[in-house]
């Protein structure tokens, strides 16, 4: 079966109630396209899980914060339709923008699901004001347009996926949320749609970043706790042409920023090469 590649809510609505009648199980894979190695390890496991296994293609406008990427942001259906179908894909959902918000002349005019502050004044929350706002909104669009058994996440944008699960138990949405592993390039460096935006010299400069989180890991144990120490080792491992956004320590439970170092904790950073944004994170034992 080639892979069906569907632009209306109607459509897709329909081809599902199908496959539902049938009595198939439905997983759904969000994305904004630019499918790599990443994505494609979800794609996989959503194709493990479930009949029918549905990837998302498309680039939320709302979820972009004046003045990020959102114009220039990779579109490539006709490669994601490839590399959605070697995963184990059998649609693509790629609605227009006017699909998805039919005629939306600003972003005060729709329904926002909105994260709790608290879990959003930290990490990318804080650096992107309102982007989570975003992914909430377009996220709980998807569940209720695909109606999913299952969703599959990726652990790179680990605030993204801790939100979303809250979202999910909070508002009683029926489907659950699958975690995937952060899948990195050989080099360390975390696979990401807008790695394509960098030169050979930023990519070899970008490597420092996982080599940074490499560092606190090893630090923390050996027994280093102190969050300035590490801070400090972070920044030493960085490459010169790197600014840190910032690194932040937070409890794997519960989100919250912490001052002691304790428990499962995420260790998170995001930094820029010029106009170039990546995110990492690594789980501490600590
Ligand atoms: P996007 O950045 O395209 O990512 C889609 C999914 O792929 C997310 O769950 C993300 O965590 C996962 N992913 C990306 N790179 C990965 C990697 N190196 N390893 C493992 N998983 C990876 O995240 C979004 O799109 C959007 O915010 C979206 C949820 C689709 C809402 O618009």
């Amino acid at each position: 079966m080639s892979i069906l590649v569907v632009n209306k809510i109607d459509e897709i609505r329909n081809v599902i109630k199908n496959y539902r009648n049938q009595g198939k199980s439905v997983s759904l894979v969000p994305t904004m396209g630019c499918l790599h190695e990443g994505h494609k390890s979800l794609i996989k496991k959503a194709h493990e899980l479930a009949d029918i296994t549905v990837v998302s293609v498309f680039v939320n406008p709302i979820q972009f914060c004046p003045g990020e990427d959102y114009d220039k942001y990779p579109r490539t259906l006709d490669a994601d339709k490839i590399a959605a179908e070697s995963a184990g894909a059998d649609i693509i959902f790629a609605p227009s923008v006017n699909e998805m918000y039919p005629n939306m002349q600003k972003f005060s005019d729709l329904t926002i699901v909105t994260p709790p502050f608290e879990l959003t004044d930290i990490m990318c929350g804080k650096s992107r004001v309102g982007h989570f706002d975003g992914v909430e909104t377009v996220v709980t669009k998807l569940f209720n347009i695909v109606q999913p058994d299952y969703a599959c996440f990726g652990k790179k944008d680990i605030q993204q996926l801790f939100l979303i699960k809250k979202m999910v138990a909070d508002l009683n949405i029926p489907v659950q949320i699958v975690d995937c592993p952060l899948v990195r390039e050989d080099s360390g460096l975390a696979l990401s749609s807008r790695n394509k935006y960098l030169s050979e010299a930023d990519r070899i400069a970008a490597v420092s970043i996982s080599k940074s989180l490499s560092a606190i890991k090893s630090a923390c144990e050996s027994g280093i706790k102190d969050i300035k120490k590490l801070l400090d080792l972070c920044i030493a491992n960085l490459d010169k042409k790197i600014d840190l956004e910032y690194l932040e320590f937070v409890d794997k439970n519960t989100f919250k920023k912490i001052d002691v170092l304790n428990g499962p904790i995420i260790c998170a950073i995001a930094a820029r090469i010029g106009a170039v944004r990546l995110i990492d994170n690594i789980e501490l034992e600590v």
